[in-house]
């Protein structure tokens, strides 16, 4: 077969179409996750949503999501991954562009749990097309590149809403151009996963070693290179095959499950989709309505992911949970106190300024330290601390966890707010801040600059959880890569 080779060290186009449309599937979830927080005004005044309403249409993403994630391996394997990719553009246009016809609230919110559904599949299926279609040397910085995308899809859909809302007087026309936004991006990554290849790993899986070869031809440079991957991926299928969810009575795996768990739970449970939802609601409380209060959140969670792409390597990833946890913890502090003095003008025009500064101080310094912290830490350290062969498991169930959280939290933080004040939710969520550090102190490994298969040995040596980054701990496992 006649192949073109593009010079040796440079990429080819596909590959940056691959970058291209894994990226959209990072931007949707982030379209999605980012939609309520400016147009929640709009939706109430279509729809006359009660509190309770707005916090359901708001939740039912993540049950979505939760479902998403159980059956995206199944997906995953199935279908292969392009075609689970397309799977999730598909939904993603149809139930963002059925949204714009602005159906009954029913269906309405049936449309976003099949959002949450497609945020699901992508969330887990996009980052391990990436892993096995990217050439090598690029693969780290694009698991990194996804989580970027999110608080850029937050970023872009939190802009468009404020600028739909402004400009567009009737909530009957701005509600449909909101979802339009999300339709068009939805669009690019379906039509542009038909271009996708599929993935040589999953390829050579099914038994057609030649399809496999045909793609890597497309995407690498060299026959040299070409070989080593077709080396590489034979090798991985001879080893361990991927455990079912057996796995999870195995004593070794129980307990690192345990930390992904709970550090999925602590990061939702310190709050952050209650600022990204939400905050131009609590902002409202505070009387504070401008464009700070409705772009602060979206804009500091997207600046403050770009350092902490550099900070997990050079700090490591428990010193960073430390860091973020404290600094949350403070600034959760203060935004109760400033509440609790706001107190009886809650909503009114006569909000002092001392306070109002205060709660956006709070609240833009709550989400830098959540932003380089627990944000990309938690979701690196659970791709990392799994055994080969229970590392799908793994990642499906800590991602549901992840999901389940991040809707009990949505679906009840604005009652917990009017039942017992506006404060108590920061204090509930500094509370939250203590546990987790005390958590990370006594159970999470630091896993910086040790290979997967050295933390891999640790765990089945039983070594302690906290100490399974240890180089000593690994004995022989002593190269440093990651
Ligand atoms: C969390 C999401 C959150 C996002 C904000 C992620 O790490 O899992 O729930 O909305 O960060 O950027």
């Amino acid at each position: 077969m006649a192949t073109q080779m593009s010079g040796a060290g440079g990429y080819k186009s596909i590959v940056f179409l691959i970058c291209a449309v894994a990226a959209l599937g990072g931007l949707l979830f982030g379209l999605d996750q980012g939609f309520i927080a400016n147009s929640l005004d709009t939706l109430t005044s279509h729809y006359h949503l009660t509190v309770s309403q707005k916090e359901n249409y708001s939740a039912i993403l993540a049950t979505g999501g939760i479902i998403g994630a159980l059956l995206s391996g199944i997906f995953a394997r199935v279908l292969g991954r392009k075609k689970s990719i397309l799977l999730a553009g598909f939904i993603f246009t149809l139930f963002s562009a059925y949204s714009a016809v602005l159906p009954s609230l029913a269906i309405l919110s049936a449309c976003r749990f099949a959002l949450g559904f497609a945020v699901g599949i992508a969330s887990f299926v996009v980052p391990l097309y990436l892993s096995e279609t990217a050439p090598a040397a690029i693969r780290g910085s694009m698991g990194t590149l996804f989580q970027l995308m999110i608080t850029i899809g937050i970023f872009l859909i939190s802009l468009s809403n404020v600028y739909i809302a402004r400009s567009v007087a009737s909530p009957d026309v701005a509600l449909p151009m909101m979802f339009l936004v999300i339709a068009v991006f939805a669009a690019l990554m379906f039509f542009g996963g038909f271009i996708l290849p599929e993935s040589p790993r999953w390829l050579m899986l099914q038994g057609k070693r030649d399809e496999a070869i045909a793609v890597l031809r497309r995407t690498l440079n060299t026959q040299a290179e070409i070989d080593l991957e077709v080396g590489e991926i034979e090798q991985v299928l001879r080893g361990l095959k991927s455990a079912g969810f057996g796995i999870v009575f195995r004593g070794y795996f129980f307990r690192v499950l345990l930390v992904g768990v709970l550090l999925q739970m602590f990061q939702q449970l310190v709050g952050i989709n209650v600022m990204i939802y939400y905050a131009p609601t609590i902002f409202g409380y505070a009387n504070m309505k401008g464009l700070v209060a409705l772009m602060a959140v979206p804009t500091v969670n997207m600046l403050s992911t770009f350092p902490a792409i550099a900070l997990v390597e050079k700090w490591g990833r428990k010193k960073l949970l430390y860091v973020g946890a404290v600094v949350m913890l403070v600034s959760m502090i203060a935004a109760g106190l400033a509440f609790q003095s706001i107190g009886a003008h809650t909503g009114a025009a006569d909000v002092g300024e001392l306070q109002k500064t205060v709660l956006l101080l709070a609240v833009v310094i709550y989400i830098v330290g959540f932003a380089v912290s627990w944000g990309p830490v938690v979701w690196l350290v659970c791709s990392e601390v799994f055994p080969l062969e229970g590392r799908e498991v793994g990642m499906t169930i800590t991602t549901m966890v992840n999901w389940t959280f991040a809707g009990l939290v949505m679906a009840n933080a604005l009652t917990f707010m009017e039942a017992n004040g506006n404060a108590s939710i920061f204090y509930l969520f500094s509370v939250f801040c203590v546990l987790a550090i005390a958590f990370v102190a006594m159970f999470v490994p630091e896993t910086r600059g040790i290979t997967l298969e050295a933390i891999e040995f640790n765990l089945k040596s039983g070594v302690p959880l906290k100490r399974l980054g240890d180089q000593a701990a690994s004995g022989s496992h002593t190269q440093t890569t990651s």
